[in-house]
């Protein structure tokens, strides 16, 4: 039975009865209007611990006042439904005066990281991820919490906030979720008319290409990501960027390095899709 709790007393009489029993916690942050991708991630939380809490709360800080917070789809009813399908153990709903309360004035800043690629294009979003996350992980207490490789520069900061602070969890990436032509599984994906979703899949098509170029020993980066930006302009994409960078720490690709990602964000219609892949550059 999912229990589901949206005050910060309720939820931590639950968890210390599991803590008494010895049970490990494993925890997913979301932002609900779920979907595949998330469920993979309950389902691997569940193969690393006991317990596995789930949290829904649309996080008001990391909209842009441009952005879409009002917007952003809310599908509480069917975001429950899957939840208890996949066997959560407890479901977190805070409000916003519970996560927010007036006056509070602390954020989190993870310099150096939350600057660029989707940082530049939108300002204060990951300060705004940063503090989020790192009240939930206060408020819950985790062992292990999982976070899709989907946002590749959302778990890099999260992993660095971690580090810095001596956090004490373990942070777990998994895998993106795709649809069959390979499109990112994305909440926003729904605001995709149907010429362009037709469209969409030639991001992670064009990131494929990028991956294959570097696996083949081409070493001219700004070349190839000029080329990838155009192709995807050409098809009616509004490139914000194409960034082949270090896994490590996202910083720009140097000749010498080997482990790499290639990070995409781009504009189509309304959403703007953000995706990435991993190429492994063979040195002589
Ligand atoms: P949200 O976009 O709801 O995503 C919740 C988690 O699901 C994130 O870790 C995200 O990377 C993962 N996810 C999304 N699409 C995925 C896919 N196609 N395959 C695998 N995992 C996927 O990311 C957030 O919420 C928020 O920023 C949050 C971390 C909850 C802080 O507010």
């Amino acid at each position: 039975m999912m229990q589901i709790v949206e005050t910060i007393v309720e939820l931590q009489q639950v968890l210390r009865r599991w803590r008494e029993a010895g049970e490990n916690i494993a925890f997913v942050p979301t932002m609900g209007n779920l979907h595949a991708g998330h469920i993979s991630l309950v389902n691997a939380a569940h193969s690393k611990a006991r317990r596995v809490v789930v949290s829904i709360f649309v996080n008001p800080t990391q909209f842009g006042p441009e952005e879409d917070y009002d917007a952003y789809p809310r599908t509480l009813e069917a975001d429950t439904q899957q939840l208890r399908e996949a066997k959560v153990d407890l479901l977190f709903l805070p409000t916003k005066k519970i996560m927010y309360p007036a006056g509070a004035s602390t954020q989190i800043i993870v310099t150096g990281l939350s600057e660029h690629y989707c940082g530049a294009s939108r300002p204060g979003h990951f300060s705004g991820v940063a503090t989020v996350v790192a009240k939930l992980f206060n408020i819950v207490q985790p062992d292990i919490a999982l976070f899709g490789e989907k946002d590749f520069q959302q778990l890099t900061i999260i992993r660095k906030m971690v580090g810095d602070l001596n956090i004490p969890v373990i942070l777990q990436g998994i895998a993106t979720v795709r649809e069959a032509d390979g499109l990112a599984l994305s909440s926003r994906n729904s605001y995709l008319t149907s010429d362009q979703r037709k469209i969409a899949p030639l991001l992670y098509q064009s990131l494929c290409q990028v991956k294959a170029r570097i696996m083949a020993g081409e070493s001219d980066y700004a070349t190839i990501e000029a080329e990838c930006c155009l192709t995807l302009k050409q098809a009616g994409f509004e490139p914000d960027y194409i960034a082949i960078c270090r896994e490590a720490d996202l910083q720009p690709a140097q000749a010498n390095d080997t482990h790499l990602m290639v990070l995409a964000a781009a504009r189509l219609g309304k959403p703007r899709l953000i995706d990435n892949i991993a190429a492994k550059a063979t040195k002589q």
